[in-house]
């Protein structure tokens, strides 16, 4: 129970030119893949959220010698001093990622001991695809609730993934980096962060190409050399501030983001109706009145990711019009939408499907964030809506945003804290 709720008075259109942090879903990736190094490594653009330091921790009590600046981002690793694989339960629960550390100490030592993951409760979240992957590779595995236990050695080999799988195609790519032999990943996960994380490996003299395809050829390497490496901009931060953006009626520029990476949310808001243009590296929001209700699908990169979903579809409960909205990756991401028909929405749940009957004006009321994007979704919503929105648990924003009230104040947003 957080000890602190957001307050946003909402209506304020917001304005001006904010930035995006380093990737969230890219560090908790490039974070662990550093134990699979020779050689001290230095990673840049790391954003200061929860879930960064969370990883720290871990990695100290592993040994690593690691220090992390939040002001200037920069995180410094020395993986030669780790002394240990194991990492309890007790850490690992306090995040999803956490389970990049199995691939990564496989990678690093040859053996892992490591309990179960944390992460959003969004859908029963499995990970066989990761340890089948990992068997694939020859690594005897047990998953023994709460710990996952993984011992090599390591021999390259084909992997074929039932379902694209992000977290699956990371996880196996790290332990393959330094297997014997060569390893595939067919049917690989094609995410902005996985390309990241192979230039990554590739940038510490490994050998991994195809990253971005869906078949990702790994040549397993004896040594990785010192890399100094700057991670990508964080995609869902920047769909999240151009859908705050458009849901205000604002006009807002978005600098140090990755226009390509935005494609599929960049063709929904001109669907919409809201002027989108793009630079090398900023999106500019501008100004629209009435919203048109589209419809959206979430799917694999490079389709709608359903890390936006949650906040588009809150931005939906006030456009004209119905939206459909179908959530097919995850069984459980629509819990904003119920919180939000407190504030007045229009929604009718049917499983993974949201029917959204746009309405004119939104009510503020207390909610509660139920995970990271929910959260976002319901800040999202309070900006929209008249008058006092409290938000709850708003904990969960902190793990994956960095300084994103301070970003919406800096924009106009009447965002504030208070103590409970
Ligand atoms: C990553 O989760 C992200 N998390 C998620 O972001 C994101 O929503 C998701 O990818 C999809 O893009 C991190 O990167 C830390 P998946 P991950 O494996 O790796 C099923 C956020 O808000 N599946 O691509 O867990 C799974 O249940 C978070 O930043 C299996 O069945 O996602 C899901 O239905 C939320 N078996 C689907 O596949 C497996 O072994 C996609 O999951 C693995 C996954």
């Amino acid at each position: 129970m957080d000890d602190y709720k957001l307050v946003i008075h909402g209506e304020n259109a917001l304005k001006g030119d904010t930035y995006v942090s380093g990737g969230k879903n890219t560090s908790v990736a490039v974070i662990p893949a550093a134990l699979l190094c020779d050689e001290p490594c230095v990673l840049e653009n790391i954003p200061d959220i929860e879930d960064v330091h969370v990883l720290v921790e871990i990695l100290r009590l592993l040994g690593a010698d690691i220090s992390f600046d939040p002001a200037s981002k920069r995180m410094e690793i020395d993986p030669t001093t780790v002394t240990k694989c194991q990492v309890p339960y007790a850490y690992t629960q306090k995040m999803r990622a956490s389970y990049y550390l199995i691939g990564a100490l496989l990678g690093h030592c040859g053996e892992a001991e490591v309990g179960y993951p944390g992460g959003c409760s969004i859908g029963n979240r499995p990970f066989d695809l990761h340890i089948k992957g990992f068997r694939s590779l020859g690594a005897n595995v047990e998953d023994r609730w709460p710990t996952i236990t993984a011992t090599g050695p390591l021999e390259g080999a084909g992997v074929f993934f039932d379902r694209i799988t992000v977290g699956g195609t990371i996880n196996v790519m790290m332990a393959a980096a330094k297997a014997e032999g060569n390893t595939i990943l067919y049917n690989a996960a094609r995410e902005p962060h996985v390309v990241d994380l192979a230039n990554f490996i590739n940038s510490m003299g490994g050998s991994v190409k195809g990253a971005g395809t869906d078949t990702i050829r790994i040549k397993g390497v004896k040594r990785l050399h010192h890399s100094t490496y700057a991670v990508i901009p964080d995609q869902i931060e920047t769909g999240t501030l151009m859908i705050a953006a458009a849901a205000t009626r604002g006009e807002v520029t978005i600098h140090g983001c990755i226009p390509t990476h935005m494609e599929s949310l960049t063709a929904k808001l001109l669907e919409m109706g809201v002027p989108v243009t793009e630079s090398d590296d900023a999106i500019r929001i501008g100004v629209l009145r009435g919203h048109r209700a589209v419809n959206i699908k979430t799917q694999e990169y490079p389709g709608f990711p359903t890390d936006l979903q949650q906040p588009m579809s809150a931005m939906l409960t006030m456009a004209k019009g119905r939206s459909v909205v179908i959530e097919s990756i995850f069984e459980n991401r629509f819990k904003h939408l119920r919180e939000m028909m407190r504030m007045g929405a229009q929604v009718t749940l049917l499983d993974q499907t949201a029917i959204i009957d746009g309405v004119s004006k939104l009510y503020g009321s207390p909610v509660t964030a139920t995970d990271l994007r929910a959260g976002a979704a319901l800040v999202v919503a309070g900006l929209m809506a008249q008058g006092d929105t409290e938000i709850y648990e708003p904990g969960f924003i902190t793990r994956g945003y960095e300084r994103l009230e301070e970003k919406l104040r800096s924009l106009g947003a009447d965002i504030r804290r208070e103590k409970i």
